[in-house]
């Protein structure tokens, strides 16, 4: 299991990242410690809970458990307060299906929370969920600045016709995903209210 250092480590400097075009170079705060922001005032979009939230998710970074299987992905970005700057200390809590569309509804197998650094960082090393139903592949969250109010929203990822037949689905809520090797990368930077 990859230690939260070692993710961080990984997303911001090595995997996929270096095979980024230079148009989401340059809209990639992790590689960019004052970026430009252009997303003042907005705060991210809130998507529903669904039926699969459990409450007291590890803290970890690694939410695979070791399981073979699935599509690695990394996944990260910041938490930022409307006028872009970090918030640290957030709390980020993650539960997604896995790649035949399943919630562990008994373990916690792709869950996980933990908190932002110092600057605001965060990532997950996960894999990629397939669709289910109605839906599209996305992963959920819950986001939470310390002692405030809880944003519940949904990430989901470019390119996946499913996103037609979802009515949750949200284009402001893509992931800016890319492939390296075998390994995915897809950034998000949570803006709280
Ligand atoms: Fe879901």
């Amino acid at each position: 299991m990859q230690s939260r250092r070692e993710i961080m480590r990984a997303f911001a400097a090595g995997v996929g990242l270096t095979a980024m075009p230079a148009a989401v170079l340059a809209e990639a705060p992790l590689l960019d410690p004052t970026p430009a922001c252009d997303i003042a005032g907005a705060p991210t979009p809130t998507a529903t809970t669904g039926p699969y939230f459990r409450p007291g998710s590890p803290e970890r970074a690694d939410v695979t458990e070791g399981r073979p299987g699935g599509t690695p992905l990394l996944i990260g970005g910041r938490t930022l307060d409307r006028n872009c700057r970090p918030i640290a200390g957030a709390l980020v809590d993650l539960w997604q299906a896995d790649d035949a569309g399943r919630y562990d509804t008994s373990g916690t197998y792709l869950r996980g929370h933990q908190y932002a650094d110092d600057d605001g960082r965060w990532a997950f090393a996960t894999i990629v969920p397939a669709p289910y139903r109605f839906r599209s592949m996305h992963i959920h969250f819950r986001v939470q600045r310390p002692g405030g109010p809880v944003l519940t929203t949904q990430l989901f990822f470019p390119g996946d016709p499913s996103q037609d037949r979802d009515p949750q689905f949200d284009p402001l809520l893509l992931l800016t995903p890319i492939r390296s090797g075998a390994t995915r990368a897809g950034h998000f930077d949570f803006v709280l209210a």
